[in-house]
C-alpha cells in the first residue's frame, strides 16, 4: 500500500481521483469536519445526520458512493465519544469499516484529518492493512470470481500545524510493521505438514538471503554436541528434525546489544502426555512466538537501527513417536541444569531453556526478550486480551508495557516471587519441568528463569492473544493474529533512544 500525506496548505496539490474520501466524526459532534467535502455531499450527508441513522457511535460507518470527481464516495466514520477515544479506538472503528471496503471494491483511499490534529493517522492504515489480510491460499478457485479488491494507494490530508514529512515517515514504518505481521499469521496459519522446523529454518534463511544479515542454522548434531538436550529431548518423538535459528543484525561491537527469542514449536500434540482431540488442530498455532520473533527481525533487518539485535529461535515439532521422551525421563540443557520431564506436553519450557541460555552465554546480550505460546494458564488468566509479561528487570516491565499502550498489543506483568520457583525444583533432578496446577504462567515463568542468569530478561506469554481475539474489529478472529511483531518492533526501535 503506497502512502501519501499532504499538508492543508498544499491541498491544491491533491488533483488525481483520491478513491474513497474518510471523515472520522465523533459521537453526536457535527457538523462534519472536512476541508474537501462537496456541499451537495455534505447536504446528503447531514440528512442522515438529522434522521440519526448516522451518530458518530464507535465502530459505526456510512459508506456513501458519489460521482466521479476528486473523490468517488464518502466513509463517514464513527469514532465515538471524543473523550473516550484513543488510538486503539482508530484502529477498532476502521477495522470494523474493512468489510466496507472490500463490498464497495475501494482501491484508493483518503484520510482528511485537516480538521483532527489529535489523530494519529498512522492508526487508520494499520487497520486497513490488518483488516484485509485473508488466508485462501488452500481454498481452490473458480475462474469466474475475481480476487477482492484491497485498498493499494493511501492519501492522508493533515492539518496546517502538522509535519508531513514526519507523518508520512511514521505511517511507512506502521505500514511495514503490519506487512510483518501479516506474514507471521501466513507462517502461523499454515498447516503444520507444511509449516514443519525445516520449513521455518527455510524462511528465516530466505530473509538473510533478501536482506544480507547473518543467519546461521544449527541442525541436530550440532545440538547434540553443544548439550542441547532439552529441545531434542522434545524433538525425539518427531521424524522432523529440530533446528535452533540464529539471525543477527549487527551494527557495531560498542552498541547495546538485545535478543528476541520465540518458541517454535511447529505442532504440538502434547507428546506422550497426549493433549485431548477437541481442539487440538489449534496446536499448529504453537510456533507463534517463533512467527513473533521473525518477522519482527524482518523489519529490524529492514530498517537497520543502530543496536545489535539477534533472533533465536529453537524449533521442533511435539510428537510421540516410538523414539518419544517419557514423562520421568531426566535431561541435561545446554547450561548443565538437569530436568525432570513429568509432563511433556510443558515441552515449550524445555526448548526455550536451552535457547535462553545459549543466547545468554553466546551473545552476551543487555537484554533478553522470549515469546511463547506457554501455557493454558495464561490464557485462564488473561484470556485472548493481553499477554502475560514476566521479568526481573523493572524497567522492561516499564517499556513493554508503553509499546504494548502503543501498538495496542497489551501485556499484563504477573509477579515472580521466589515462592514459585520453589515449585519447580526436582525430585530426582535439578528441576522439574512443571509445577502443581495453581499458577501455572508463573511456575512456567520461573522454570525459564532458571536459564538467563543474570541478564535482564522478559518473557511473554502470548498463548491468549496469538489467536482466538474475536474482540478486534481489524483481526479476523479466524486467523492468527501475528501479536508480537508490532510491540516487539516498537519495543526494539524504543531501545534506541538515550543510547546515542
Ligand atoms: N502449547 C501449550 C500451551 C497452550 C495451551 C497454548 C492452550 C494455547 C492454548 C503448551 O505447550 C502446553 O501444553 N502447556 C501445558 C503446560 C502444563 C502441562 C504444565 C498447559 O498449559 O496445559
Ligand atoms: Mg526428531
Ligand atoms: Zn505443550
Amino acid at each position: 500500500m503506497r502512502v501519501n500525506v499532504t499538508s492543508i496548505k498544499n491541498k491544491e496539490d491533491l488533483t488525481s481521483p483520491l478513491g474513497t474520501l474518510v471523515i472520522p466524526v465523533y459521537k453526536k459532534n457535527f457538523p462534519l469536519n472536512s476541508t474537501i467535502l462537496e456541499a451537495q455531499h455534505e447536504e446528503a450527508l447531514q440528512a442522515l445526520i438529522d434522521r440519526d441513522i448516522i451518530t458518530g457511535a464507535t465502530k459505526e460507518s456510512y459508506f456513501l458512493p458519489t460521482h466521479e470527481g476528486l473523490y468517488n464516495a464518502v466513509l463517514v466514520l464513527g469514532l465515538g465519544e471524543e473523550e473516550k477515544c484513543d488510538t486503539e479506538t482508530l484502529r477498532r472503528s476502521m477495522g470494523a469499516a474493512c468489510p466496507a471496503l472490500k463490498t464497495n471494491k475501494v482501491s484508493h483511499i483518503c484520510f482528511d484529518l485537516s480538521h483532527f490534529p489529535e489523530l494519529d493517522p498512522s492508526a487508520f492504515l494499520e487497520a486497513i492493512v490488518l483488516g484485509q489480510y485473508d488466508f485462501e491460499v488452500y481454498k481452490s478457485k473458480d475462474n469466474e470470481t475475481p480476487a477482492p479488491t484491497t485498498v493499494q494507494e493511501a492519501h492522508v490530508l493533515v492539518h496546517e500545524d502538522i509535519d508531513a514529512e514526519h507523518v508520512h515517515q511514521s505511517a511507512e514504518l506502521a505500514v511495514l510493521a503490519c506487512l510483518s505481521t501479516n506474514g507471521a499469521r501466513h507462517l502461523a496459519n499454515t498447516p503444520a505438514n507444511e509449516l514443519t522446523p525445516t520449513a521455518l529454518a527455510d524462511f528465516a534463511q530466505g530473509i538473510a538471503n533478501e536482506t544480507g544479515c547473518e543467519c546461521t542454522i544449527l541442525g541436530e548434531t550440532q545440538m547434540a554436541s553443544l548439550g542441547m538436550n532439552a529441545i531434542l529431548g522434545v524433538s525425539r518423538g518427531s521424524a522432523q528434525p529440530a533446528k535452533l535459528i540464529v539471525l543477527r543484525h549487527h551494527h557495531s561491537d560498542d552498541a547495546k546489544t538485545i535478543a528476541i527469542v520465540g518458541k517454535g514449536v511447529t505442532f504440538d500434540t502434547g507428546g506422550i502426555s497426549i493433549k485431548p482431540a477437541a481442539d487440538m488442530h489449534e496446536m499448529k498455532y504453537d510456533m507463534c512466538g517463533a512467527a513473533a520473533v521473525l518477522c519482527a527481525m524482518m523489519n529490524i533487518v529492514e530498517l537497520k537501527p543502530p543496536i545489535n539485535v539477534i533472533c533465536v529461535v529453537p524449533t521442533a515439532e511435539n510428537m510421540t513417536g516410538d523414539a518419544a521422551q517419557r514423562p520421568g525421563d531426566i535431561v541435561k540443557a545446554y547450561n548443565g541444569k538437569t530436568i525432570e520431564v513429568h509432563n511433556t506436553d510443558a515441552e515449550g519450557r524445555l526448548i526455550l531453556a536451552d535457547a535462553l541460555a545459549y543466547t545468554v552465554d553466546k551473545y552476551k546480550p543487555d537484554a533478553i526478550v522470549d515469546m511463547a505460546t506457554l501455557t493454558g494458564a495464561c490464557v485462564v488468566a488473561l484470556g485472548h486480551v493481553a499477554a502475560g509479561v514476566f521479568t526481573n528487570s523493572d524497567s522492561l516491565a516499564l517499556s513493554l508495557a508503553d509499546a504494548g499502550e502503543q501498538t495496542g498489543e497489551r501485556v499484563w506483568q504477573l509477579p515472580l516471587w521466589p515462592e514459585y520457583e520453589e515449585l519447580i525444583k526436582g525430585n530426582h533432578a535439578d528441576l522439574c519441568n512443571i509445577g502443581p496446577r495453581w499458577g501455572g504462567a508463573i511456575t512456567a515463568a520461573a522454570f525459564l528463569k532458571q536459564f538467563i542468569g543474570e541478564t535482564p530478561w522478559a518473557h511473554i506469554d502470548i498463548a491468549g492473544t496469538a489467536w482466538g481475539a474475536d474482540h478486534l474489529p481489524y483481526l479476523n478472529s479466524k486467523h492468527a493474529t501475528g501479536f508480537g511483531v508490532r510491540l516487539l518492533t516498537s519495543w526494539i526501535l524504543g531501545q534506541i533512544e538515550g543510547i546515542e
